[in-house]
């Protein structure tokens, strides 16, 4: 039985790392396990230009320990006014790795979003052409749609007109948490992957209710059925190089996640790669880990991957793993936690 494990070390598709003190608190907890780290663009207000960009890369690496080797890659968040020069600009000189599409009102500071496809035809021209990924929320907004449909929709809606408009537009369906999403991105070409986080390979839709209401497993898209979860866990563990790793790790101070309309948003930076290790062990799977957590991205990205490694050990973690973290004057953020006890660690020796 395996109970050691060595891989490339891994990075995160899908990261918030938000701005101010909560960006102090988070940065060094992905800087001190990930290589790279695809840094989400919906701050309030959102990083729309390359000025916004560069500033925000700025703040970033100021929050970062200074011997790091960890990377931040930036992206725009589509407007319905976002120039497509900036995306020719971008794209060469290797400062914009990717860009946001939120529909407007899908989730977090989505407000700014794309209401009308039709209006950002041109930038997703320049993108096809310059070969900039399109990184998709892929929820529909429209309030007749239950909520637990909402991404079934937007394929059929949004998702699968886009793709016939743009054949050549590279796309990730970030944070997939349904069959349909799976099943769509594995029939799909090699201009579409996928990512999964750890919460939605994990938790089902009951486990939010488990016995009261649990807002620290509250997130976007919202977990689903158990038999979504388990079409999750097989298209993770498949050995498909269309998925990968995004944790879409997004802090809110606890004040905001434990109220009367509290924020969407898993905090998983601490304990992600353990518990996808788990889900991959408990799948038979450790031999697809290191393709999910550290290969299947960077080759969707056109990137080498990371050229250390890491070590994990199936073993409790040091409970400190789970403590809050502090995010200055304002408060804490609670680390996700399910109701499965973690038995696989990161060590250093
Ligand atoms: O749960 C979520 N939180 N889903 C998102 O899409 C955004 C994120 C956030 O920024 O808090
Ligand atoms: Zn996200």
């Amino acid at each position: 039985m395996t109970t050691e494990i060595d891989i490339i070390r891994p990075d995160d598709w899908h990261l918030h790392l938000r701005d101010g003190a909560m960006l102090k608190a988070v940065a060094p907890v992905s800087a001190a396990l990930y290589g790279r780290a695809i840094v989400m663009p919906n701050l309030v207000p959102p990083v729309r230009t390359l000025e916004d960009l560069r500033a925000y890369r700025s703040r970033v690496q100021a929050a970062l320990p200074g011997d790091t080797r960890f990377r931040p890659l930036m992206t725009l968040y589509l407007t319905e006014t976002t120039d497509p020069a900036a995306i020719t600009e971008g794209a060469a000189s290797g400062e914009l790795t990717a860009v946001k599409l939120y529909p407007a009102g899908a989730t977090t500071n989505s407000d700014a979003g794309v209401k009308d496809f039709s209006r950002v035809h041109e930038v997703l021209e320049a993108m096809q052409k310059a070969g900039v990924p399109l990184l998709v929320h892929g929820e529909v907004t429209d309030p007749a749609i239950d909520i637990f449909d909402r991404e079934a929709v937007f394929i059929e809606r949004v998702l699968a007109p886009l793709r016939k408009d743009f054949p050549a537009l590279r796309i990730v369906m970030e944070h997939i948490t349904t069959e349909e999403g799976a099943s769509f991105v594995g029939e799909g070409d090699e201009n579409l992957a996928a990512t999964i986080t750890p919460q939605h390979l994990i938790i089902n839709r009951t486990d939010i209710f488990k016995g009261g209401i649990r807002p620290h497993l509250y997130c976007l898209p919202i977990a689903k059925r158990e038999n979504h979860r388990q079409a999750l866990r097989k298209a993770a563990t498949s050995g498909s190089p269309k998925f990968f790793l995004g944790t879409d790790s997004a802090p809110h101070l606890v004040s905001l996640k434990e109220c009367a309309c509290g924020c969407a948003g898993i905090f998983n930076a601490p304990v992600a790669i353990p518990y996808v290790a788990q889900v991959f062990d408990e799948e038979g799977a450790l031999d697809k880990l290191e393709g999910f957590v550290s290969r299947n991205g960077p080759a969707f990205y056109r990137l080498p991957v990371n050229e250390d490694r890491i070590r994990l050990r199936r073993e409790a973690p040091d409970p400190a793993i789970f403590r809050s973290v502090d995010a200055g004057e304002d408060g804490s953020v609670v680390v996700f936690r399910p109701d499965r006890p973690l038995e696989w660690s990161v060590v250093s020796d």
